[in-house]
């Protein structure tokens, strides 16, 4: 029974843990609140979102989501990120290339396309809204309906 004891207090523990990055305003210990903003399987959709950051977006946004001062802006407390979640999908398909300025500072450097699908860009796009300290909420495929995908030209941009 002891045994059972210690399972199940690492088990909650593991569960208070992933339940804690899920995002705030969960009840403690209680009814899911559902909203229709909420995608359907988090779990899933972050830790999918997760692989796709780890191969594909730390080079430029770091492991801590700080970016690189002046040349790739940070997705950690980042306002331009949290002022408009599907921007920031429809930029991780289509890429972007312009001036924009992120928590004050000014970032001109060209992002190429990062994913293919749209699946892949609300997995990525959900994970880092809520992780390195973000608590952006989620944004759902539904949300992204009008995005489109631009087709990918074989010449690097001029
Ligand atoms: C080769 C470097 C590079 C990679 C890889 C990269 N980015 Fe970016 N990212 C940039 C640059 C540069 C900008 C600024 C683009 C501009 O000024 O138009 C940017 C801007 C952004 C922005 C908007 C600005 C902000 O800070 O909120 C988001 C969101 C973003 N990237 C997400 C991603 C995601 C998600 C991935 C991985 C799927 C990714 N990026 C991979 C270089 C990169």
């Amino acid at each position: 029974m002891k045994r059972f004891a210690v399972l199940f207090t690492s088990f909650y523990s593991i569960a208070m843990i992933l339940s804690s990055c899920g995002g705030g305003n969960q009840p403690a210990g209680g009814g899911q609140t559902v909203t229709s903003n909420i995608p359907a399987d988090i779990q899933t959709l972050m830790s999918k979102g997760e692989q796709i950051y780890k191969t594909k977006c730390i080079v430029c946004h770091q492991n801590s989501g700080l970016g690189v001062e002046s040349v790739f802006p940070p997705l950690a407390n980042s306002d331009y990120l949290l002022a408009d979640k599907s921007r920031a999908v429809a930029q991780t398909l289509n890429g972007s290339k312009m001036e924009m300025t992120v928590n004050g500072k000014k970032f001109t450097q060209e992002m190429t396309p990062q994913v293919d699908t749209k699946e892949d860009a609300v997995a990525v796009i959900n994970y880092v809204l809520n992780n390195f300290g973000n608590k952006g909420g989620y944004v759902t495929l539904d949300d992204v309906k009008s995005v489109e995908i631009k087709p990918r030209t074989a010449a690097p941009a001029r």
